[in-house]
């Protein structure tokens, strides 16, 4: 049997992505953790690539889930996760954010001597009908450890009833990622080459929810919306199109209007890239609209509600949902605004705060 302090869960690009940091930071603290993949994600483009890029270890553990409904995911994802806690005997478990995979990691953590720690707590959208905003609650509310990243997400919490001995304001760890890496994006990438696009000439969008693109005419809006404001603007548009948001274009046979231009899913470096030179961001993606924030780009959220609520206060954002004419209005507006904004999620150090915390509340006993 293998014994480890911590063990980290992961199953989607964004959580790799925005473990990096912690699990960078366990090296760096010559902590024993074990890395367990749900295999949610397995297409090389939403998982081998970031591996690769971020320089993280291969995972200790794979259960190679793969697609399936929600119910049957989330459940051989339990059962996966309870057996490897059972052998490692880890003292605390760690996941991110709010998709299936967390909340498996949760239900697993939760009935078992081992405490929970849950990294991105207390966003909320307060919109039920999102099967992410069931993974965020459920999740809190069985965590030990809750890392929220501003002092909003802490009060929602608090609000629920939790005990705030439970919450712990960290930043959010996408701070820790985007500053280690922007340079090196900057540096390295050629994708501006390689798409034929121009600083400040261009309109970046991601689309992948499944609220926004499972159904049709919400979808053919969303697109309509966006190439109507590209068009005013005078920008082409690229779309690194999720997978999940590729088969459904397929199925519903929709027409993609000539201003928007579908490439491949991109690599970390290459989309930080292209986020930091866009004039503008559209996008339905959670990771996104703190990037834009962070990077300060404008950002146009095709989405009714946000459960990142910080960026649309601090002049960052803005809600449009995907009525055409409402996107084209917004992202007018947003182009001519200010972009001077402080970013809300932090210093860059919320990784180490995380161990930090695991460390002086003495349940990671052997974390230095
Ligand atoms: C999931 C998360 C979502 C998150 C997103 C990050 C849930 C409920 N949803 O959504 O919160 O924003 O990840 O990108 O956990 N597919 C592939 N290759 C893959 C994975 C998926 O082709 O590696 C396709 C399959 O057709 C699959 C569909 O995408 O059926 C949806 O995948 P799934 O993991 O269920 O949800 P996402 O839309 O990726
Ligand atoms: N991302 C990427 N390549 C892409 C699109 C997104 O590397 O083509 C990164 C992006 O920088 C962010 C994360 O993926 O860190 C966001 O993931 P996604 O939009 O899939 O999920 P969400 O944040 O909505 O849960």
């Amino acid at each position: 049997m293998t014994e480890a302090t911590v063990a980290i869960a992961l199953g989607t690009r964004p959580e790799i992505i925005k473990l990096s940091p912690v699990i960078r930071e366990c090296e760096r603290r010559d902590i024993n953790y074990e890395l367990i993949h749900t295999g949610q994600h397995y297409s090389d483009n939403l998982d081998q690539v970031f591996f690769d890029q971020l320089e993280l270890p291969d995972p200790d553990h794979h259960l190679q889930v793969g697609s399936k409904s929600h119910g049957k995911q989330t459940g051989e994802m339990i059962a996966g996760i309870e057996d490897i806690l059972l052998d490692v005997e880890p003292e605390v478990l760690l996941v991110q954010g709010d998709t299936n995979s967390v909340l498996a990691g949760a239900i697993a953590a939760s009935k078992l001597d081992v405490a929970l720690g849950h990294v991105e707590a207390g966003l909320r959208s307060f919109d039920r009908e999102m099967p992410e905003e069931t993974n965020r609650v459920l999740t809190d509310h069985v965590g030990d450890y809750l890392f929220a990243p501003t002092e909003t997400s802490a009060d929602y919490l608090r609000d629920e009833g939790i005990d705030d001995k439970r919450i712990h304001v960290t930043g959010n760890t996408v701070v820790d990622a985007v500053g280690r890496h922007r340079e090196l994006a900057a540096e390295k990438s050629s994708v501006l080459d390689d798409l034929g696009v121009a600083v400040g000439e261009f309109a970046l969008l991601t689309a992948h929810r499944a609220e926004n693109v499972d159904e049709r005419d919400r979808f053919a809006e969303l697109l309509t919306g966006v190439a109507r404001a590209a068009s005013s603007l005078d920008l082409d548009v690229v779309y690194p199109i999720h997978p999940r948001a590729e088969s459904r274009l397929n199925e519903f046979d929709l027409d993609v209007p000539d201003r928007i231009h579908l490439v491949e899913p991109q690599e970390y470096l290459d989309f930080l890239e292209l986020e930091r030179t866009a004039r503008l961001i559209f996008t339905d993606s959670g990771g996104v609209q703190e990037e834009a924030c962070i990077l300060g780009v404008p950002c146009v959220t095709l989405r009714e509600n946000t459960e990142r609520p910080e960026t649309v206060d601090v002049g960052a954002n803005r809600l449009v949902g995907t009525d055409p004419q409402t996107i084209h209005d917004g992202a007018l507006a947003m182009t001519n605004s200010t972009t001077d904004w402080e970013n809300p999620f932090g210093d860059g150090t919320a990784s180490e705060q995380i161990m930090a915390t695991l460390r002086q509340t003495h349940s990671v006993r052997t974390i230095q």
